[in-house]
């Protein structure tokens, strides 16, 4: 460069290019990089005008020097402004998407709860520890022996009838009832004996109202001078905690191999209090276990001696007082697993 005209015009020139730039500069991160093309003190346009300085004669340096950092101030301003402005912009834009509805109904948490055949195991189990029973968890595969003969139930026995079984060979089959718990307690344990024993039994047994696969809870007693009175008085408390003060229960005569006697035991209807209803079927009372005094021969085959001792033992079905308790009328609907149903079930 030899003198100022030529100077003059290059101003104007790269004054021209910035002003053009500008109007394709749609960011602040763009203006940056179309700044450092003039201002970057190496490589600028601008940058390298000054460079041009050992050119030019003495007396024209200072006019020139002028020019050179009149064109830096001017273009700093320029891009200072549009920097300014697409960064307000930019901002703008980003509250605008981070903008947080708080109109919006929250999303609900949905808690989890206990299934209701595991609730109401719970609750017996509660109910019977208050009164001193202790839990014995007996195995879903039992021998023919223990879920049968030693229940005085032996091979052509009638009763065998009463439960469809699931045999798994000869010898081995899924317990029917956790009354084949009695047998494994009693072998091991001399009176006193109160345990309780929840589980899975299986029958081969399907409709509204059973399932091939079903939950019992035994109860056990035996010590010395252990009636059907303490039976009762169990029972009483039971219904009691279970379906509300003025319940009640009463004993029928029944029949099963290991206990003698035998009873079928039904709850005061707690819907109707007793004055019949479609839930009782009109008749003031529901059936909800089955119970006994243990058969002396059962005693006798555990080494318990049946003219010291007498026993109680009760065998109450899981899903039946749950379907009682809340409403359920088809047992299928506990095991489908369908959370619209299970979602409305809760104490
Ligand atoms: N085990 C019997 C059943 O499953 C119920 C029961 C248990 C009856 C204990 C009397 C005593 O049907």
């Amino acid at each position: 460069m030899q003198d100022l005209n030529e100077l003059s015009a290059v101003i104007a020139q790269i004054k021209q290019e910035i002003t053009d730039g500008f109007a394709t500069l749609e960011s602040s991160k763009a203006v940056y990089e179309f700044k450092k093309l003039f201002m970057d003190s190496k490589s600028g346009k601008i940058g390298a005008l000054m460079k041009e300085m050992k050119n030019i004669a003495n007396e024209s340096k200072a006019a020139f020097g002028k020019g050179v950092n009149d064109l830096k101030a001017w273009a700093n301003e320029k891009f200072d402004e549009l920097d300014a402005k697409l960064k307000e912009q930019e901002a703008l834009a980003r509250y605008e998407n981070e903008k947080i509805d708080i109109t919006m109904p929250a999303v609900k948490c949905k808690c989890g709860k206990l299934h209701p055949v595991t609730q109401v195991r719970n609750q017996l189990i509660d109910i019977f520890s208050s009164m001193g029973f202790e839990v014995f968890e007996g195995s879903e595969i039992e021998t023919d022996f223990y879920n049968f003969t030693a229940l005085n139930t032996p091979q052509d026995h009638p009763a065998r009838d009463m439960q469809d079984t699931f045999y798994l060979s000869p010898e081995f089959l899924l317990r029917t009832q956790t009354s084949a718990g009695q047998i494994h307690v009693m072998e091991k344990q001399q009176p006193p004996i109160k345990i309780l024993s929840p589980g899975k039994v299986f029958r081969s047994d399907d409709d509204a109202t059973h399932s091939p696969m079903f939950t019992q809870m035994e109860g056990l007693v035996v010590d010395k001078n252990i009636t059907l009175c303490d039976l009762k008085g169990m029972l009483d408390e039971l219904v009691r905690k279970i379906f509300g003060e003025g319940t009640t229960t009463r004993l029928r005569p029944s029949y099963f191999p290991f206990t003698e006697p035998s009873v079928e035991v039904d709850v005061s209807c707690f819907e109707c209090g007793g004055k019949g209803c479609r839930l009782c079927k009109g008749t003031g009372w529901i059936e909800v276990l089955g119970a006994g005094i243990v058969n002396r021969k059962v005693l006798a085959n555990c080494n318990i001696d049946p003219d010291v001792y007498s026993g109680l033992a009760f065998g109450i079905g899981i899903e039946r007082l749950a379907m009682l308790k809340y409403g359920i009328n088809n047992i299928k609907l506990l095991y489908e697993s369908d959370l619209r149903v299970l979602e409305q079930i809760d104490d």
